[in-house]
């Protein structure tokens, strides 16, 4: 970038940019033709975060029965430092980092540890980095700050290694991949890091079915338009012509997979053009789309996960309801 004589003295974040937005529409393209001819339809959650969507996840996280968030908040408020000494990090890299709003409480342990000198913010969401990425610059002039717009799911092995990494996964996002999904990201990411790197993981607990549900199907509807949204990026990057109001918002606990399910279901019988796809949809009344699963945890069962992944648990921080776990790389 040239220089401006006029420019401010502080240099703004770089952007590294792996997922090209042709790329990103090939993806697109390609996950909703699967998606939305499938027998049951489903929509894969990474296209909820478009500027409106990203702005209605922040508005989801102050929600009175998202506890999610706060939970997370404070437990990094109270374990940062622990987590910063056992990760000797020199580099923080957080995948699906969003407003990177709780990130601070981890660079301020990790500034104080004295061996940070890069975080490196990695989302789908180029409009989420940019905001992010010049607050903490402008508060964190220690610290290089980079964007990454990457597909986590896509791009692990390629993104920046500046130094000893910690891998922070934070906000329950791994529990939005399903099982297969998650243990070919797990597997990734440890193949990914170097011996004595490694990883971060906030993830909400198994608890009681109420509010649970409570908590993705909230009073003032924030979730639900949040949920309607998917349907506006279809329209908007696809052609199609969804009424987002034609369906309404369905959160339910499967028990036996232990996870929330977020739906669309049609509220009479539709008919939907996707041009882009040159497709032809028909909804019956009371037919349900799935686009998202919210997979709960137990101890057990993550610390197994990441065991066989190749990461050996090395801390656990909770207050019941939502957890941190530490892991790493032998
Ligand atoms: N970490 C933040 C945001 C969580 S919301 C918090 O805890 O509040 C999930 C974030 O992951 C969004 O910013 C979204 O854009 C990003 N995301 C979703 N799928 C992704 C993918 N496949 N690759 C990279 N980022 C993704
Ligand atoms: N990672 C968040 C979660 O699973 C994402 C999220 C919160 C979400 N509320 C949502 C995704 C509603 C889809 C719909 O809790």
């Amino acid at each position: 970038m040239p220089a401006t004589p006029s420019a401010p003295t502080r240099e703004l974040p770089e952007l590294l940019v792996l997922l090209e937005p042709d790329a990103l529409r090939e993806g697109l393209l390609h996950d909703a033709r699967v998606g939305l001819t499938a027998a049951s339809r489903t929509l894969p959650p990474k296209y909820f975060y478009d500027d409106a969507g990203s702005e209605l996840f922040e508005d989801i996280t102050r929600l009175p029965e998202y506890y999610q968030t706060r939970a997370e908040r404070a437990l990094l408020a109270a374990h940062a430092d622990d987590i910063a000494a056992a990760s000797g990090a020199e580099a923080l890299v957080e995948l699906g980092s969003g407003s990177s709003e709780k990130t601070g409480l981890l660079l301020g342990a990790l500034a104080a540890a004295g061996t940070l000198a890069d975080y490196v913010a990695v989302d789908v969401s180029p409009g989420a980095l940019h905001g992010a990425l010049e607050l903490l610059a402008r508060e964190r002039p220690a610290v290089r700050v980079t964007g990454v717009v990457a597909d986590f799911e896509r791009h692990l092995r390629q993104l920046p290694a500046p130094g000893r990494r910690l891998v922070a996964f934070l906000g329950g996002t791994l529990g939005n991949l399903d099982p297969a999904q998650r243990a070919r990201f797990l597997t990734d990411l440890a193949g990914g890091l170097t011996s004595g790197e490694s990883v971060l993981l906030g993830v909400d607990l198994v608890k009681d079915p109420a509010r649970l549900v409570a908590a993705y199907d909230d009073a003032a509807g924030v979730t639900a338009a949040f949920n309607r949204n998917v349907l506006r990026v279809l329209d908007r990057q696809l052609g199609a012509d969804f009424d987002p109001d034609d369906f309404d918002h369905v959160a339910v606990w499967d028990a036996e997979a232990e996870w929330i399910e977020m739906r669309l279901r049609a509220r009479r019988d539709l008919r939907v053009r996707v041009p882009d796809l040159d497709l032809d949809l028909a909804f019956a009344e009371g037919e349900e789309m799935r686009t998202e699963i919210s997979a709960k945890f137990r101890r057990e069962g993550i610390c197994a996960e990441l065991v066989a992944a190749g990461l050996e648990p090395a801390g656990w921080w909770t207050d019941g309801d939502f957890a941190l776990v530490l892991a790493l790389r032998p």
